[in-house]
């Protein structure tokens, strides 16, 4: 009897490479971090946080990225903005160029300027400010060959197209409908960016997606690894890979799973404080692509 054909499917996973790249991050230490106000169902301005504990957690993020050979930038942090570690909110940068941040929250607004300083000073000549709202990076996730492109809560879809003209990259909208997964980069990571001849690995959590676009990233990414609801309730899938390094929360045991099935080495972190505020390692983390 011939084995069924779905036999050889399962031999796909092991069958490609895992190639990590350097890369080079923007980072900012949470010396001000705190929980003021509440802008996502994570924040709960009245429950205990350990700053310290953040600090600790944070700079252990920091020497987990320089251990597996990252260049890590830091940006001073500013007084009177708690949710300023959050950098990937700040700027979208592919190929040198960037694309800045307009947030949806009053409390966040004066965060956009400190890192557009940034830039500016860090030598980034290609610099555009957004005039719709765009949370940057939390909603702006680069697959090496498209910029899947989230709204729902945050980044306003009005920020999409302006995104394709600045960054002048294919952008795909995609519709976020739990407020739990306000941001994409909490539903969704790419593991392994495009290459000419294969698209991006990636993981993501299903029911943080409408329908529509439910079919639409089975069709785009049919050998995706699908999260479960533990995975994303602790925010697993808000992990960052190098294309084969994935640092990711520790509670994600399921997606650790999968991820070393899948040929990845995972690096789980301990980000208990900052996930009180609705954020984990990527969050923490803006990639600098060149
Ligand atoms: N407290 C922050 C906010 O609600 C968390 C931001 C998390 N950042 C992210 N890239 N998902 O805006």
């Amino acid at each position: 009897m011939t084995p069924p054909a779905s036999t050889a499917t399962l031999a796909v996973p092991r069958a490609v490479e895992r190639v990590p790249t350097a890369r080079r991050y923007l980072m900012c230490e949470p010396t001000h971090f705190a929980i003021e106000y509440s802008i996502n169902p994570w924040m709960d301005p009245t429950a205990p946080m350990d700053r310290d504990l953040a600090l600790r957690q944070w700079r252990a993020l920091v020497a987990t990225y320089e251990s597996l050979g990252h260049e890590v930038h830091r940006i001073d942090p500013a007084p009177g903005l708690p949710d300023m570690v959050f950098a990937a909110n700040s700027g979208t940068v592919i190929a040198g160029r960037v694309l800045g941040a307009r947030f949806r929250a009053p409390q966040r607004a004066p965060e956009a300027d400190h890192y557009r300083r940034w830039f500016h000073t860090h030598g980034y000549t290609d610099i555009t400010m957004p005039t719709a709202t765009n949370e940057a990076e939390g909603d702006l996730v680069w697959t090496g060959d498209l910029l899947l492109a989230g709204t729902g809560f945050r980044t306003d879809p009005a920020a999409h197209p302006e995104a394709q003209e600045a960054l002048g990259v294919p952008v795909v909208s995609l519709s976020l409908t739990d407020p739990s997964y306000y941001h994409l980069d909490v539903a969704l990571v790419v593991l392994s960016e495009a290459t000419p001849s294969r698209r991006a690995h990636i993981a993501y959590y299903p029911p943080a997606f409408s329908p529509g676009t439910q079919r639409a990233l089975a069709t785009l990414y049919p050998d995706a690894i699908l999260a479960t609801r533990e995975d994303a309730a602790c925010l697993g899938l808000n992990a960052v890979s190098d294309g084969h390094n994935v640092v990711l929360p520790l509670e994600a045991t399921h997606l650790r799973t999968e991820l070393a099935t899948h040929g990845y080495t995972p690096h789980p972190v301990d980000i208990s404080e900052l996930r009180k505020s609705g954020g984990g390692p990527k969050c923490c983390t803006l990639e600098l692509r060149a």
